[in-house]
């Protein structure tokens, strides 16, 4: 028989055999150098990994699902950039385990809300958003400012994400739970929000 496109398609477990082969060898061509690209995994000048308050921060924004209304990846792409700001770069986001970039944005993209808003705008906003968003339809998170941190809880997430690679020395990890002390929940998830994306400020 002829050796022929047609001969290919007409047997499906050789055909899945050559698909398979050349999406693993695209697939690697594309994935593997970004293992490899300084641009990818290298942190952006300046980045520190979290703070004990906004790592502490970082935790309320997870539990309470705000990825669930919004992202914190802009894209490049100049509608993006005119409304948000400098497009997301990789090597903003070494230290994030896990990454809060989703894709849901029913509410504004946050990845440079950092300094965009006073500490006091974010807290009227969050406990109460329609006082200064008549139209806003997120919801209250009240609760935050009235509960405070546990510091001791911080020393363990700390040493987790150490031993994943983030470069926090055991000096920091004693001195966090001091850090955390007579907190709200609130306090830490501002001191978050107001870190976010702010060491690329280039705005068009
Ligand atoms: C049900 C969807 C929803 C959820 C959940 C939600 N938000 Fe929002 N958020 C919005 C919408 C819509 C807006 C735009 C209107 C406004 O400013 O209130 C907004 C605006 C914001 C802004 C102002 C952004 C800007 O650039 O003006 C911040 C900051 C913010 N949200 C933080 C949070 C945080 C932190 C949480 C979790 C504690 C959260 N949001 C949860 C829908 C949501």
């Amino acid at each position: 028989m002829k050796f022929s496109h047609e001969w290919i398609e007409k047997n499906p477990w050789l055909l899945i055999a050559l698909v398979t082969l050349v999406v693993s060898v695209g697939g690697a061509v594309e994935i593997v150098p970004l293992f490899f690209q300084k641009s990818t995994t290298e942190p952006v000048a300046g980045l520190k990994p979290y703070s004990a308050l906004r790592l502490a921060g970082r935790d309320v924004y997870t539990r309470e699902g705000c990825y669930n209304c919004h992202s914190q990846m802009i894209r490049p792409f100049r509608a993006e950039t005119e409304r948000y700001g400098h497009y997301s770069v990789a090597g903003e986001f070494v230290y994030d385990r896990p990454f809060q970039w989703g894709s849901k944005r029913t509410g504004p993209d946050l990845a440079r809300v950092g300094g965009r808003y006073s500490d006091e705008w974010h807290r009227t906003h969050l406990d109460r958003p329609r006082d200064l968003v008549p139209e806003s339809n997120m919801p209250g998170y009240p609760w935050l400012a009235k509960t405070r941190l546990t510091p001791n809880d911080i020393m363990p997430r700390m040493r987790a994400l150490q031993r994943l690679g983030v470069p926090y020395t055991d000096e920091e990890i004693k001195a966090a739970p001091a850090e955390l002390e007579g907190k709200t929940e609130q306090d830490a998830l501002v001191a978050y929000l107001q870190g976010l994306g702010t060491l690329i400020k280039a705005r068009r």
